[in-house]
């Protein structure tokens, strides 16, 4: 042990009382610099510790080695002495100010839980979509939300003033007039432009999916809304038919809506695929029938029909394949399908939703349903 209180050669009480004198004065000087915690407790180790402290040591040294003449004297002093200075050590420990705390932190409070994102239902059912595809060996491809005239129309085959253009109303960027017709800006119509795009810088053979925002001057309600989502296909080769059109998109429809599911195609029109088509999927609310359980119930997502439309398609029209004839794609040599379909109706089906607008309004009680 490593004593700290100094040996006594005097046994006498004015020896002793000197020396109690000289230890209560360190004591008083240790008191009044007490700062942390940690040095509070190595305060009260060095003078009251049972081991080696200070009080101890007063017993090792002073009262065990007096003479057996002087013991009684001494031991009560000694007694005297440590019962001022446990006192005192109390003391100086009570007083000493307690480490500050900063009051405006409650640490008993629970933590703020930071609740824990998930997709979008829409673009989780676009990720499905997509997945579907990447399985038939389709990659994805992407193009800009505002898109030049070129792009959203006459690439498309929609000529100036063309009336094909009035099935898409579209929303301009202002002060535009300047500038050569092609290049006017708008916000494209559908993720059809990105069809070109990538035919320009891709060479056949060709498959992609093009998934993406796209706008149109409607006012929102229940089933249409200003801002939607589309995913788009594109297949080019030698040799692409109608029959790979009907194959590829009957199997993803089945992967999307279950295997018992039929689709129909039927006559359409677009500028940029002839011929062309709309395909139709069996209710998979009513199976069909047009009727909801036992007491002939009206099915509403099919209108009583048993069909749903969910997209339209075609075999690409040479008149597109021209514009990037170019990069590859001869209409002599190249043919291909193409298909486009708005992921929100989709979504909607899917999840039987009856309200479009609920997608968009941003409503944690409805989004953390889908988790
Ligand atoms: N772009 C069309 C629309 O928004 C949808 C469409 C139809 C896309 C036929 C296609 C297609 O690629 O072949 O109404």
């Amino acid at each position: 042990m490593a004593y700290t209180v100094p040996k006594l050669k005097d046994f006498s009480p004015e020896a002793l009382d000197k020396a109690a004198a000289a230890l209560l004065s360190a004591l008083e000087k240790e008191s009044s610099s007490l700062g942390d915690d940690g040095q509070r407790k190595a305060f009260r180790d060095r003078w009251l510790a049972r081991k080696d402290g200070i009080l101890t040591q007063i017993n090792d040294l002073w009262l065990k080695p007096a003479p057996k003449d002087a013991k009684r004297e001494v031991g009560q002093r000694v007694n005297n002495l440590k019962a001022k200075i446990e006192q005192k050590v109390e003391a100086a420990l009570k007083s000493a100010p307690a480490e500050k705390i900063d009051s405006s932190i409650d640490i008993s409070l629970p933590g703020i839980q930071r609740p824990i994102g998930a997709e979008h239902p829409i673009i989780r059912t676009m990720n499905e979509i997509i997945s579907v595809f990447r399985n038939l060996g389709y990659s994805v491809a992407e193009g800009p939300v505002i898109e030049t005239d070129y792009y959203n129309f006459e690439s498309l085959n929609f000529p100036p003033n063309h009336p094909a253009r009035d099935t898409q109303d579209t929303l301009f960027l202002a002060n535009q007039e300047s500038k050569p017709a092609r290049e006017r800006l708008l916000l494209r119509t559908h993720t059809s432009p990105v069809q070109i795009r990538t035919m320009e810088k891709l060479k056949p053979p060709l498959r992609i999916l093009i998934p993406g925002k796209v706008h149109r001057n409607d006012p929102p309600d229940a089933s249409h809304s200003p801002m939607f989502h589309q995913v788009e296909g594109l297949a080019v080769d030698t040799n692409i038919t109608f029959g790979d059109l009907k194959g590829t998109l009957d199997h993803a429809t089945k992967a999307l809506f279950g295997s018992d599911v039929k689709t129909s195609f039927r006559p359409s029109f677009f500028p940029f695929t002839e011929p062309s088509a709309e395909m139709f999927v069996s209710c998979f609310i009513c199976g069909g029938s047009g009727k909801r359980g036992n007491d002939d119930v009206p099915c509403r997502p099919c209108k009583q029909t048993g069909w749903i439309e969910i997209l339209g398609c075609g075999m690409v029209d040479p008149n597109v394949f021209e514009f990037v004839k170019h990069n590859g794609y001869d209409p002599e040599k190249v043919s291909g399908f193409a298909f486009g379909m708005g992921a929100d109706r989709i979504a909607m089906l899917k999840y039987g939703l009856d309200d479009l607008q609920l997608f968009f309004q941003g409503d944690v009680r409805f989004l953390e349903q889908f988790g």
